[in-house]
């Protein structure tokens, strides 16, 4: 049937419409097969992913589909990663096992999506190699996923719809959280920061802030619904505000540079201080926040509010003002120093986390005890290291100096070392305290336990029963096991 001459044109309408069509497409599989399908989502990388598969699951538990984390299902989407290279080849890796579930299983569907997929060398090697896979999309079009698992559904051939850019945000599609008391929530999306190593840019586009009301009214919705704690996401939160606006409240959901009459946004902090005023939330994190952009005025927010956490995630990349400048970061050693001081003269218990790459083009063993020397300077609670990755088109990846492999990994070795150390002490500041601990799940190793987490981001396993996740409870730390605390729930 020809449907297409009542196919609505304006989103979230579309979509809507094409679940719909799911729906029928699903309840026949059903009567034939006397089970509902399944469907397995595995992300790979950031929040962002994260956040964005719970919005793909959504519509695949709108359509009909059964989720499960068992890949051996009717439906797998691998919704994927390329920051380092390292991620791109455990995609490849595991699409070989999904080959092997499809032999025995041949109405089994494969998909591919998020960044990775932004890349044409990637597409091309997928339709050389990967020809069993069924649909590939990309970052700029994950709304139109229903859309997009219609096609896929009618066809046996591979459907593939990447977008270069996109200035559309749709909103108000299902979405199914993996946690029902705590959320991510996007207040922007891409980013404008072209740092030299980096290919988020590239694969995310450039930077567009949300409206405020719609960041607000959705944080509403949220905590109507459960959430007590959510987490802001952006690539640089802290240009919230500040560069493109997303106007997605006019008909087709697409950008209005030009006369979005809400004619200013607030900046980071007064989102936030409006953000804090909303009833019955209790925690407010956001990632990611640049140095570069970090103002007084959120230090001070922070410090005056109840509800935003005690945790700051503050990428470092590299210690060298030199390494930094040819990373294009836009701070010194010491501008990020400074920072620092400020942030603990304000709040003296804030944990502090960041990011270091060891390996950059032209990264010397001495700019590597420079890191080393802020690391121990600065006592971060946690840093995450990785070996520098070339990726393809960034400016780092053209430059001539590379370092050597075997060189870059005995200076991560090195680096490593101190951060496990540094990171070691400061996280068993606070043993013998007792903090307020939001439980979220039964720990995997040992059912009596569950794992809940400080207002600080640490975890902290403790006795009792499930019925209390989602709550908050005072916790006393009693031992420190490096990177988190076993404890004893006072009063429940
Ligand atoms: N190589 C290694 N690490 C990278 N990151 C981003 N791009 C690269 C790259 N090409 C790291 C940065 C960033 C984190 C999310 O990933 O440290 O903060
Ligand atoms: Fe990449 Fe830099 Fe943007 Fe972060 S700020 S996503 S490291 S370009």
């Amino acid at each position: 049937m020809d449907n297409s001459l009542s196919t609505p044109v304006s989103e979230p309408e579309r979509q809507h419409y094409f679940i719909e069509q799911a729906k029928d497409y699903i309840a026949a599989w059903e009567n034939k097969n006397h089970r509902k399908p399944t469907a397995c989502v595995t992300t790979f990388g950031c929040q962002m992913n994260a956040r964005d598969s719970e919005k793909l699951a959504g519509i695949l538990i709108a359509a009909g589909f059964t989720i499960t984390a068992d890949e051996n299902a009717d439906f797998v989407l691998y919704n994927t990663c390329t920051v380092r290279d390292h991620a791109n080849q455990r995609v490849y890796g595991r699409l070989g096992k999904l080959n092997h579930f499809k032999k025995n299983n041949p109405r089994m569907k494969i998909a591919l999506c998020g960044c990775m997929m932004q890349e044409d060398a990637v597409i091309e090697k997928i339709k050389a190699n990967y020809p069993f896979i069924d649909l590939i999309f990309g970052t700029h079009n994950i709304y139109k996923f229903a859309e997009l698992l219609v096609a896929m559904l009618n066809t046996d051939e591979m459907v593939i719809d990447i977008w270069q850019d996109t200035d559309q945000i749709v909103e108000d599609l299902p979405v199914e959280r993996k946690y029902p008391f705590k959320s991510g929530i996007n207040i922007m999306f891409g980013c404008n920061n072209f740092c030299t190593y980096c290919i988020v840019p590239y694969v995310r586009g450039r930077e567009r802030s949300r409206p405020p009301e719609d960041i607000i009214d959705e944080i509403k919705r949220l905590v109507a619904d459960g959430v007590v704690e959510i987490m802001l996401l952006g690539q640089n939160v802290n240009s919230y505000g500040l560069t493109d606006r997303v106007n997605d409240d006019c008909n087709y959901g697409l950008t209005d540079r030009v006369n979005d009459n809400r004619n200013f946004y607030p900046d980071f902090p007064t989102l936030l201080t409006e953000i804090e005023k909303i009833t019955g939330l209790e925690r407010i994190r956001f990632m990611t926040s640049h140095p570069k952009d970090l103002s007084d005025g959120l230090i001070q927010v922070m410090k005056d509010s109840k509800k935003i956490c005690r945790h700051i995630h503050l990428p470092l990349q590299a210690g060298s003002t030199r390494i930094l400048t040819a990373m294009n970061r836009g701070y010194t050693k010491e501008d990020y120093l400074h920072l620092i001081t400020k942030i603990r003269k304000a709040m003296p218990d804030i944990a502090i986390t960041t990011d270091i790459i060891v390996g950059f083009p032209g990264e010397t063993p001495a700019d590597v005890e420079e890191t080393i020397s802020v690391v121990k300077k600065v006592n971060f609670d946690n840093a995450f290291t990785f070996l520098y990755s070339k990726r393809t088109g960034t400016p780092a990846a053209a430059m001539t100096n590379q370092v050597p492999a075997a060189e870059a990994k005995q200076n991560f070795g090195r680096l490593l070392k101190v951060v496990q150390e540094t990171a070691r002490l400061r996280t068993g500041r606070l043993v013998g305290e007792t903090h307020p601990v939001l439980v979220e799940e039964i720990n995997a190793q040992d059912s009596l336990m569950l794992n809940g987490r400080l207002a600080n981001n640490t975890i902290v396993h403790f006795p009792g029963k499930p019925d209390l996740i989602g709550r908050i409870v005072d916790v006393k730390l009693t031992e420190s096991c490096g990177f988190y605390y076993l404890g004893i729930a006072l009063n429940y």
